[in-house]
């Protein structure tokens, strides 16, 4: 396939304004992230993301994994234009737009920017615009984080209403989950986040592995986890991964599809944000906001 041989969902360069006045329902803006790489990330935001389009959902991937371009080469996508050429001005959110599988619209890695923080001012007002013109409905908009704390994790979990922590039942997976939780908790005022146990063999292995973690989090932390529930260890995901599809689309009633059905219904009955917070470009303003803030304080002669 040739490389640049993408559908993008708008193909012209001139970007159509949106109507300010359109009045668009508050966004569910969910961030994925996890302590340990490889626990299944990409694998929960893609399937989590298809399962709500499938229910009938309008919904937005954003691929904020910017070292490696996961979604992408998980769906098989090789997208011609990213987040970049939006910062730089060339072209319109809607122009880098790619659509996935069940309808989701998908929000490409901008890979080049290290993170958010790195932005300059001119860039920050460039993608809060971008994304305030977009005038399209959007349900959920769910955030594939890369794995670890870099900084530009902890800004979209900083950003987003809901955070997605993916666990499996490995020592290191949740002594670093742990890690996670506890700077999102002390460093970045999040006082809940969510809990999906991933790849479990067992029923209960799941709900054994989340009181382990909440355990130790009620002992030291102040903050409030939520278990979500489990996706089972499928052979069916693995094959739908080598096929580079999503198995929500491939393998719909596999155990694993199964699950994501489930957590996806469970996420559909989130409470909503209201108000102005409600909106997709607040969610970017916060975003851009914490790096920018956090960009000054590194900065000594900023003051
Ligand atoms: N439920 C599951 N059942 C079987 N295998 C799984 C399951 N979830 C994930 N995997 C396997 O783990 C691999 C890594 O998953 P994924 O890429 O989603 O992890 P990640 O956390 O996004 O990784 P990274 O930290 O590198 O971004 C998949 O390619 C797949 O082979
Ligand atoms: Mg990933």
């Amino acid at each position: 396939m040739h490389p640049f041989n993408q559908t993008t969902l708008g193909q012209s360069p001139t970007h159509v304004v949106g109507n300010p006045h359109t009045v668009l329902p508050p966004v569910q803006v969910i961030a994925v992230a996890s302590g340990k790489g490889g626990v299944g990330k990409t694998n929960v935001s893609v399937n989590l993301a298809v399962a709500l389009a499938q229910d009938g959902r309008q919904v937005m991937l954003m691929d904020a994994d910017l070292g490696l371009a996961n979604v992408d080469v998980l769906l098989g996508l090789q997208p011609r234009y990213n987040l970049s050429q939006v910062l730089l001005g060339r072209m319109g959110l809607e122009d880098i737009l790619v659509q996935g599988p069940a309808g989701i619209t998908i929000v490409p890695a901008a890979s080049g920017i290290a993170r958010m923080a790195d932005l300059a001012p001119a860039e920050h007002v460039g993608i809060i615009r971008a994304f305030s013109e977009l005038n399209r409905p959007i349900d959920s908009l769910v955030v594939d984080t890369a794995a670890g704390m870099h900084d530009s994790v902890l800004s979209f979990c900083q950003a987003v209403q809901e955070v997605l922590i993916v666990v499996c039942d490995e020592p290191a997976s949740i002594t670093d989950a742990y890690a996670l939780i506890k700077v999102l908790s002390r460093n970045h005022g999040i006082r809940r986040m969510r809990i999906v146990a991933n790849m479990v063999r067992r029923a209960n292995e799941g709900r054994l592995l989340f009181h382990k973690l909440a355990a130790v989090c009620d002992r030291f932390l102040d903050v409030g986890l939520d278990y979500v529930g489990a996706i089972p260890h499928d052979e069916y995901l693995r094959k739908a991964v080598q096929r580079q599809k999503a198995v929500t689309a491939l393998y719909p009633s596999s155990p694993s599809g199964r699950a994501f059905k489930e957590l996806a219904r469970k996420t559909a009955k989130w409470p909503l944000p209201s108000g102005s917070s409600g909106r997709i470009e607040f969610f970017v303003e916060r975003l851009v906001g914490s790096g920018f803030k956090e960009s000054q304080e590194s900065l000594p002669f900023l003051g």
